[in-house]
């Protein structure tokens, strides 16, 4: 652990004069923005406020997502048109952090060829912000650390983008290289939190009021494997789940291989848990499976679903779908659409596959032509469409517990949340009740929500 409050001592005297403005942008996952959160955490300390509009801003920092290439494009665009803003305001400090940094060849570019960026930042060192601020206000050019220090095993401040919702990240890292996956090459292995500070993280948020925590990992059913004595993630579970208090408890990603019967008991069983399961599926096809390096077949994943559907047919679950995987045939993509029709989720989503350097599917030849990714990837967004608005009927007439989210931006008057089950809720209500848990009737079913009537 390195103390950084001498650093914060000195980076507050460079600073002087009225507190600086810091804008702090988290692309990709609930765990990067979960990163976003402890890096305004700290900033927070050495002294800084928040700003959205970068005109203002003293330092800007860009928390990237290196999973798909678009995701890079985006980040690189931004970093371009900051070039201006460094013209207008020389003092203006740039930070890049996130998974890009930890692809040397981005790395590599960044430094090359975007001089307005001042330092770069690794996924596992944002503790040594408080450094790379301080080469950067002595006027170094370009700093860099991607080393790993395990932040996660200090407490790094945070500064949370919700008031009722957090995230709390259990684990960190991937050991299952599913091949077109570049996860494992930017986060590393799996290292698990302990279960103690977990427990004392979740206790403190319920005791501030927050109303739903989301436990984040990327094979959360893998939590504690790699720490002797740990427990399991059921068991955490079961634990969380007797802390005292009004809130639900959300839970992403699992991985299908490890979905053991324990786990979908302990989901069942426990009441603070949501009645919502997200499970990757990726490929409705188990030869795509098996080339994606997923471990288990179509015929595992659906048994079990069936058996969580055989405790609760009403169970939801959501998914996430690539399409257009190196060599996917049509014949292998139509399992895909098989497959979604007969689970019958209540929300996917979907990506056409991005090649990730690195990885072992980028090595692999691919025929199938763009035009006709991009055809698949309409069929199964409108095959969704149809299960959704089916399937949202089930609601109707029954009461939902939904956690206010905040005023509906389509319908004025209107509010959104989510329910227990993870569906979008739009009702008539007062904005007084943003962040509370309400009982709503449902009287309509559309395929991307329900609507209903308060209770
Ligand atoms: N291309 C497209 N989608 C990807 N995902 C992960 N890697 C890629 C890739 N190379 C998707 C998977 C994963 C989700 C978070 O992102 O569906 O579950
Ligand atoms: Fe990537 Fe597979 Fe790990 Fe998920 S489980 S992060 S898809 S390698």
């Amino acid at each position: 652990m390195n103390d950084n409050s001498a650093l914060i001592c000195e980076i507050r005297t460079l600073l002087g004069g009225s507190p600086p403005k810091a804008l702090v942008r988290s692309f990709g996952c609930q765990l990067n923005v979960s990163d976003g959160e402890k890096i305004k955490g700290l900033l927070e300390k050495i002294g800084y406020t928040f700003t959205e509009n970068e005109d203002e801003a003293d330092l800007i920092i860009l928390n990237t997502c290196a999973v798909r290439e678009s995701a890079e494009d985006r980040v690189f665009g931004i970093i371009g048109s900051m070039k201006k803003l460094k013209e207008l305001k020389p003092s203006l400090i740039i930070g890049i952090s996130g998974c890009m940094t930890a692809q040397a060849h981005n790395a590599e570019k960044i430094k090359k060829s975007y001089p307005q960026v001042s330092f770069v930042m690794g996924t596992s060192a944002i503790s040594s912000l408080p450094a790379l601020l301080l080469d950067s206000l002595r006027g170094v050019k370009f700093s860099a650390d991607t080393s790993e220090y395990d932040d996660f095993s200090q407490s790094v401040p945070q500064v949370r983008d919700s008031s009722f919702k957090a995230s709390v990240p259990i684990m960190f890292g991937c050991n299952n290289f599913c091949t077109y996956c570049i996860v494992p090459y930017v986060r590393g292995r799996e290292r698990s939190r302990r279960s103690d500070d977990i427990i004392r993280e979740v206790c403190g948020l319920v005791h501030d009021g927050y109303k739903e925590i989301m436990l984040l990992g990327q094979n959360v059913n893998s939590y504690g494997n790699d720490s002797d004595g740990e427990i399991s993630f059921p068991q955490l579970l079961r634990k969380l789940n007797g802390i005292e208090g009004d809130f639900v408890i959300r839970f992403m990603s699992s991985h299908p291989k490890d979905a053991s019967r324990e786990l979908i008991d302990a989901i069942l069983e426990c009441d603070k848990v949501a009645k919502h399961l997200h499970l990757p599926l990726q490929s409705g096809s188990s030869s795509v499976l098996d080339r994606m390096n997923r471990r288990y077949t179509a015929e595992k994943y659906l048994e079990t679903v069936d058996y969580i559907r055989s405790k609760d047919p009403d169970y939801s679950l959501t998914t996430d779908i690539i399409v257009g995987f190196p060599n996917e045939t049509d014949e292998e993509f139509k399992d895909t659409l098989d497959i979604i029709r007969r689970v019958r989720y209540d929300n996917i989503y979907s990506f056409i596959y991005s090649k990730r350097s690195g990885t072992k599917a980028a090595a692999m030849a691919d025929a199938t032509p763009e035009d006709v990714k991009g055809r698949r990837m309409r069929e199964l967004l409108e095959a969704q469409r149809e299960i959704s608005a089916e399937h949202y009927k089930r609601f109707i007439g029954r009461k939902l517990r939904v956690l206010v989210d905040d005023a509906s931006k389509k319908h004025t008057g209107f509010l959104t949340g989510k329910s227990n089950e993870f569906i979008i809720v739009e009702f008539e209500g007062d904005t007084s009740l943003i962040g509370k848990f309400v009982e709503v009737e449902i009287t309509e079913a559309m395929n991307w929500a329900v609507r209903g009537k308060l209770v």
